[in-house]
């Protein structure tokens, strides 16, 4: 995507610097992508070897701002290059029923040539479904079931060589019931080695609970893909190449900074760009200005990933999270018990629960650490404030 190199370069006083290439916002794709090929490459492939392809059932997990929702907008665009539709379910309401009475109707009366209504309808697509509601609900009986409907869209897909691809995002809050008629209507579209793909995504431990449940046994069979940081080279490439795309200048120990401030969190790349670009008005961006972001950046991750992340976490694991910050590194189990007055085999209850909320990590023997990076400076902030 190549852009017009803005007039910034020159500095303060040189009129307007460029417009800021970061974007620290959740649900917000970034300009350049960093990382995710190997994910982005298989679902590609598994789209193109047709049905019957594990990968096409994707199940992604991963903390709030590690890149959940940019992950499905990506997938999204793999299938609409290939001319698939993308079906956006939504996150309330009874999925199955919203199918049946709005979107397939809606996507059969555009698409369906034999039987659609010979009206182009500007901006057609995912976004145009509302609108297009009433006139599809003339035509199409809204009894006829989800099924019913999928299935012939299918057929109308099959005839052009492509298929469908289901969304679904923050999983853990969607209804169980909702999600396993959802499941089983998938399934048999699996079953029937029809063109299909689903991707869904997820905080980990929400995601965990909805497999437990019966109905999403199905589900369980889909491709789990943990979603974590990324690699320091990653990080800096992207970051250079957002600096670079926008006509900016980023100095290489600066790059170095920034990656130790980020901690391979996407969430933070952003934000810690954004807020060096800034403060850098239109000049390069240095090592300082980049240092200067610490603060913010600890501020705001708090605020914003881990204040809710631990919002309904029982007081138990959250007394060991906080155990743990007296330590300035990973942490020795035992003392972590011995801080609590608990055994050590009641302790280890709660560091398990804590690693499965991906919240800490096993680091060596008998030692744990927090898995989210400023998480400890946030449980001290909270310490200091009562
Ligand atoms: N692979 C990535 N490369 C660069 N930035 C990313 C990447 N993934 C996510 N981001 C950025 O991180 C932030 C959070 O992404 P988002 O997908 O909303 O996270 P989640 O859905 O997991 O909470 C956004 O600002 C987004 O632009
Ligand atoms: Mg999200």
């Amino acid at each position: 995507m190549a852009q017009d190199a803005p007039s910034a370069a020159t500095g303060a006083g040189a009129g307007q610097p460029g417009a800021n290439p970061f974007r620290p916002g959740f649900g917000v794709s970034p300009r350049v992508l960093a990382g995710r090929d190997e994910l982005l490459e298989e679902f590609d492939t598994a789209l193109d070897e047709g049905p019957g392809s594990p990968l096409r059932s994707v199940l992604v997990s991963g903390a709030r701002g590690m890149g959940k929702t940019v992950i499905l907008n990506e997938l999204e665009e793999a299938a609409r290059v290939r001319g698939w539709l993308v079906v956006r379910l939504p996150e309330s309401g009874d999925l199955v029923e919203e199918l049946a009475s709005t979107t397939l109707p809606a996507l059969l009366a555009e698409h369906d040539s034999e039987r659609a209504v010979r009206r182009r309808v500007t901006g057609a697509g995912i976004a145009g479904v509302g609108s297009l509601s009433t006139t599809a609900r003339e035509r199409y009986e809204v009894r006829e079931t989800a099924a019913t409907l999928l299935a012939r869209l299918l057929d109308v897909l099959a005839g052009h060589g492509t298929g469908l691809l289901f969304t679904l995002d923050e999983l853990q809050a969607v209804d169980r019931e909702a999600v396993s008629a959802f499941a089983s209507l998938y399934q048999h579209l699996v079953r029937d080695e029809r063109d299909v793909a689903l991707a869904a995504a997820g905080l980990p431990v929400g995601v965990g609970q909805l497999l437990q449940h019966r109905g999403t046994t199905f589900l369980r069979r889909a491709e789990r893909v943990q979603l974590g940081p990324l690699r320091t080279e990653e990080v800096t490439d992207a970051a250079r190449r957002t600096v670079e795309g926008a006509g900016g200048v980023i100095a290489e120990d600066a790059l170095d900074v920034l990656a130790d401030v980020v901690h391979g969190y996407p969430y933070l790349l952003q934000l810690a760009g954004y807020r060096a670009w800034r403060d850098a008005a239109g000049g390069p961006i240095t090592a300082d200005h980049v240092r200067a972001t610490r603060g913010v950046v600890s501020e705001r991750m708090g605020r914003l990933v881990h204040g809710p992340a631990l919002l309904d976490l029982p007081q138990a694991q959250r007394a060991y999270l906080m155990a743990m910050a007296q330590d300035d590194g990973a942490s020795s189990t035992g003392e972590v018990a011995a801080r609590l007055g608990l055994t050590a085999q009641h302790a280890n209850v709660f560091r398990t629960r804590l690693i499965e909320r991906e919240l800490i990590a096993p680091a060596g023997h008998g030692r744990v650490d927090y898995s989210l990076p400023y998480l400890r400076d946030h449980l001290r902030r909270q310490a200091a404030t009562g």
